[in-house]
Formats: structure tokens, C-alpha cells, sequence
């Protein structure tokens, strides 16, 4: 019996990605497909959940399609099955607000450039009992609580995750201010399209 692993569909090809080391696990990746309109099947989420479903993968917001997923309805679902329940905000973070706590998901991950900020940084946010559970995934300074020749332990979450010097890069751009950036964008956007049209029209 594998486990079962259901992946939405791909907003970019980095995504992917999750196929070659799913299958290496030995799980089996499902993709729920998307309607005429680009909105998720959720009757056909419902079909392919079942009780050895151990991950649903979703992006909230596809920029490509203009779709925003119905992700309270989707994490409910996914929890209701058993699954771990990751959230990709990267195309959503800028334009809507998030609860993390009252959506209950597992994971959020979102890439700092997406709003305004720096490339090459990012955000991993966990809920504290998932972190808890999961060994380190790289090894560096800063994640070591104690090490000898026999031995090493980890510091406790986030510090276990967080390998490498700390704190070398920091994103000058809150959250806030990067909504209202994407506002002021989009203001200008609008006048200028206004400004060409009505150049446009008065050239007639
Ligand atoms: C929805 C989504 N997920 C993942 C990524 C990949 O992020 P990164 O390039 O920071 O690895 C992107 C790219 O911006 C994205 O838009």
C-alpha cells in the first residue's frame, strides 16, 4: 500500500519539482484538474482524498490565471482526510490579507521578491507540532545546540531549520508597506493607461 501524495495543479514549473522525490518515497502523486474556467474541481478533490492521502499541495493564487482557490474549504477537506495541509501564498501574500492561525494549515511558504522585497529570501511558516517532528534538513552554525565527537543536538524549532549564519539578509519591506506599494502600482498603472487613452482620443 503507498502512500498517497495529492498535488494541485502547477502554477510554475518549479513545482514540478515535487514529483521525482514524492516517488522516490514511494507516494503516489494525484492532481486534481482545474475546470473551463481555471477554478479547482473540488468534487474531484473529494473523489481522490482518501484516508492514505498524507499531503495536499495547493497554491492559493495563480497570477497566470487570475484564480484565487477556495483554501479554508480545500484545508478543511484535506484535514478531514488526515493530510498535511501546505500553502503556497507566494502569488497571494501581496494582494490579500492571511490568518494563518484561523486557516489552520500546516505549512505557508511565500518568496520575499513576490512582495517587493529581496530575492534569494523567503518565508517557511510551520505550525509548532509539525516542526517539532521534523528532523534538520541542512547542517551549519546557529542550529547546533550541542555537539561532541559522539553526539549533536539541535536547537528547538525554528533555530533546528534556520543552518548558517543568521540574520545576513534582511527584507527592509513589511508586509504593509508592500500592499500599499502594489496599491501605488496600481494607481499609477491606471492614470497612465487613462493619460495614453485620452492622448490618444484628443489626437484624433
Ligand atoms: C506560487 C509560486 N511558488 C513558488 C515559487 C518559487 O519561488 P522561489 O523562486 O523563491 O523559489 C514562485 C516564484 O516566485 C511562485 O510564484
Amino acid at each position: 500500500m503507498h502512500p498517497a501524495l495529492l498535488s494541485l495543479p502547477p502554477a510554475d514549473s518549479g513545482r514540478l519539482r515535487t514529483a521525482p522525490p514524492a516517488a522516490e518515497r514511494g507516494a503516489k502523486l494525484k492532481v486534481v484538474p482545474v475546470d473551463s474556467r481555471g477554478q479547482l474541481r473540488l468534487d474531484e478533490m473529494q473523489r481522490l482524498l482518501n484516508s492514505r492521502t498524507k499531503m495536499v499541495s495547493i497554491i492559493h493564487v495563480s497570477n497566470a490565471l487570475g484564480t484565487v482557490t477556495p483554501i479554508q474549504e480545500i484545508v478543511d477537506l484535506g484535514h478531514r482526510a488526515g493530510a498535511c495541509m501546505p500553502i503556497d501564498c507566494a502569488q497571494s501574500v501581496s494582494h490579500l490579507p492571511i490568518n494563518v492561525q484561523s486557516l489552520d494549515a500546516d505549512f505557508f511558504v511565500l518568496s520575499v521578491h513576490r512582495v517587493f522585497g529581496p530575492t534569494g529570501i523567503g518565508v517557511l511558516y510551520g505550525k509548532a507540532e509539525r516542526l517539532e517532528d521534523m528532523p534538520p534538513w541542512q547542517g551549519g552554525g546557529n542550529m547546533i545546540e550541542d555537539v561532541t565527537f559522539e553526539r549533536t543536538t539541535h536547537q528547538p524549532p525554528p533555530g533546528r531549520f534556520e543552518a548558517g549564519t543568521g540574520k545576513a539578509a534582511a527584507s527592509p519591506v513589511s508586509m504593509r508597506e508592500s500592499r500599499s506599494l502594489s496599491g501605488r502600482c496600481s494607481n499609477w498603472l491606471l492614470t497612465s493607461i487613462e493619460d495614453v487613452c485620452s492622448t490618444v482620443n484628443s489626437s484624433r
